[in-house]
């Protein structure tokens, strides 16, 4: 399929992938290396749901990131690391040096019993190893699952024991700006508690004493040292699996997303190139963890699945100071660079000294991922980074959908500041109102899609059931995505924010349930309720109502314990911004938290709460009103 490079290729291959979608992704497939050809293109019935693409074809992902490029790219740098500390030297990985490495991680796990569909926890920094340790899985078909190497041992232990991982690779620690994390100390708490894994192979990269169980803990230099950098790959369906990610929910335990091996492939390489325009010889640098979707598909998958350099960076934006992403990108000569709304808000508060000091000149393209950007951040990023003169693609897409579904095409397809714009060739979203109706030309709504992609999950691990109530229940026949959207005269998207109880921190998603039930381990707690409010820098920020069983006798203290335990069941990323203390909380007669009326209180606007009259007890309102934290 040849690349899209005018808004007319883009309109032609849009209708030729929603009127013949099967012949559409055939020829799109038919660029990657297959072992044995699909059978049937697109099987599908959303009201099972069952999706399945490409039936009866073989292939290893693998394959076609690595052994595809090495007659013409083995001297190329696949993978350009920039570590944490500026000082320490970047690496340079070629793609034969990435082929080679993946081989011996593959053999390193074969060797270690792992089987074509165990799955394997990755729990690791952002080192090249990472991405060894990502692709090794898929080289020998055990199915990976990254954990963000930010969650804490709680997190750890319900990721791992929901897909009944036998394996976890890891480090000893992490370097996060001046600080370090003990991995290995966080692995060992999780693993009191996760009888499937069996051993832990161990990267050294902080050099922290990470004591060894013995017959369970595996150094990794000593494991991969004496193996063969020679691997079959494993014959993989199109419907294997190829990862489980978790993403949050609106309520319960996380969502192990199933993703599957052709499919993917299929739709990550097509996106990748369509809408960065990626040119040969061309770095790109997406900013995100691999622990998120997005470093799975646009660190990992989309660069190599193209043959690109793809740069990888250890450290965060702020350390040693908040000049480090423009000094990286001066440095490597950074051509496409992909970043998250909040990291742009949050570099703004910096003087513009900070940016101005370097060349960002090779900057041909920006992007961003995660959350609405709004029209301030964009036009500060339009002005500053791109100068003016480079397009910004607003890519929407969510853990569930694999790659990017609306998004601007880079200087082919019009831009709109704070609109994610057009669905990409494949993708049929429509708006639909509350009572289940699609709403037709400009509007606001709920997005849903109406055909499948190749890249989407099929079910969430080990639950098909809950699969099909989050996603295909609301609106029958078809994907719901929990987004609400707006659409222009001109059809552009406008995403505007989660339409359930799941709130972006940061660009993280985070189930407001997880959250409470965290809150609700402080022995001091009753009962508490979370909510998102607008947050100048993270986009939103958690607001938590919280009953105790006695009235606290040091507000402040307890809020720190109480975030305290948030960040150790969860991870440091879903404390508490805000703790407000109270003694009931608005419920119906029905015993419903009417969060509508907390959001609002956490907004900071009280003045109209709306119809109150259905609660059991409203005089709760006036108490919540008054103590609400600013
Ligand atoms: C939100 C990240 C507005 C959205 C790839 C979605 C966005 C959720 C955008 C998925 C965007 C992502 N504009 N909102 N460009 N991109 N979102 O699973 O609410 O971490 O449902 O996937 O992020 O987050 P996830």
């Amino acid at each position: 399929m040849d690349i899209i490079k005018t808004l007319s290729d883009y309109h032609k291959q849009y209708e030729v992938s929603t009127s013949k979608p099967d012949e559409f992704w055939a020829e799109v497939a038919s660029e990657f290396v297959w072992r044995k050809k699909w059978d049937k293109v697109l099987q599908w019935d959303f009201h099972k749901p069952e999706v399945k693409w490409f039936q009866g074809g073989k292939l290893n992902i693998t394959e076609n990131a690595l052994d595809r490029h090495l007659p013409h790219r083995a001297n190329q740098t696949a993978i350009l690391w920039e570590p944490n500390d500026p000082s320490e030297a970047p690496r340079k990985i070629s793609y034969q040096e990435l082929h080679r490495e993946v081989c011996k991680v593959g053999n390193m796990l074969r060797s270690h019993h792992v089987k074509k569909g165990d799955r394997v926890c990755i729990y690791m920094p952002m080192v090249p190893e990472l991405i060894y340790a990502v692709l090794g899985c898929a080289r020998i078909g055990a199915v990976h699952s990254v954990v963000f190497a930010g969650f804490s041992a709680g997190s750890l232990v319900d990721r791992i024991n929901d897909c009944g991982c036998s394996v976890v690779l890891t480090a000893d620690g992490s370097f996060r700006g001046d600080k370090k994390l003990d991995l290995k100390a966080i692995v060992d708490e999780a693993l009191l508690q996760c009888p499937t894994v069996r051993e832990t192979i161990v990267l050294k990269r902080t050099g922290s004493n990470s004591p060894m169980k013995s017959g369970r803990d595996f150094w990794w230099h000593e494991e991969v040292m004496s193996q063969s950098a020679d691997c079959v790959p494993e014959m993989m369906d199109a419907e294997d699996l190829l990862f489980i990610l978790y993403t949050s929910g609106s309520t319960g335990k996380p969502k192990g997303m199933v993703h599957t091996c052709g499919g993917y492939m299929v739709f990550i390489g097509y996106t990748f190139r369509t809408v960065f325009q990626y040119q040969d010889k061309e770095l790109f640098w997406c900013t995100a963890d691999i622990g998120w979707v997005t470093g799975h598909s646009y660190i990992i998958y989309g660069p190599l699945l193209a043959g690109a350099t793809t740069l990888l960076f250890e450290g965060i934006p702020s350390w040693p100071d908040p000049g480090r992403f423009w000094q990286t990108i001066e440095r490597h000569k950074v051509n496409i660079f992909y970043t998250a709304p909040t990291a742009i808000r949050s570099l703004e508060q910096a003087p513009i000294s900070y940016v101005n000091k370097y060349d960002l000149s090779s900057i041909r393209i920006l992007g961003t991922v995660g959350e609405p950007i709004n029209e301030e951040a964009w036009h500060w990023y339009n002005k500053n980074i791109g100068k003016g003169r480079c397009p910004i693609v607003d890519t929407w897409w969510q853990t569930e959908t694999g790659g990017i579904m609306i998004s601007p095409i880079a200087g082919v397809t019009p831009l709109k500041p704070t609109y994610a714009t057009l669905p990409l060739p494949g993708i049929q979203p429509t708006l639909m109102d509350e009572q289940g109706k699609e709403i037709t030309g400009t509007g606001e709504g709920r997005l849903a899609m109406k055909f499948p992609w190749p890249s989407m999950a099929r079910t969430i691990y080990g639950n098909h059931q809950r699969f099909r109530e989050t996603y295909f229940s609301t609106f029958p026949g078809m994907y719901f995505t929990g987004d609400g959207c707006r659409r222009d005269a001109e059809g552009f998207y406008r995403i505007t924010g989660r339409v359930d109880d799941i709130i972006i921190v940061s660009g993280h998603n985070m189930g407001t349930a997880e959250i409470e039930s965290a809150v609700d381990e402080h022995p001091a707690v009753c009962e508490s309720a979370v909510v998102g409010y607008p947050h100048d820098i993270k986009g939103q920020g958690v607001y938590t109502f919280v009953i105790c069983y006695e009235k606290p006798s040091d507000e402040d203290k307890l809020r720190s314990e109480i975030r305290e335990v948030v960040a150790k069941i969860i991870g440091p990323i879903a404390k508490p911004d805000k703790i407000q203390f109270v003694s009931g909380l608005p419920k119906t007669r029905s015993g419903k938290i009417m969060r509508r009326i907390l959001r609002k209180v956490a907004e900071g606007d009280t003045s109209n709460l709306g119809d109150i009259t259905t609660l059991l007890d409203p005089s709760v309102v006036d108490e919540i009103k008054r103590g609400a934290l600013s």
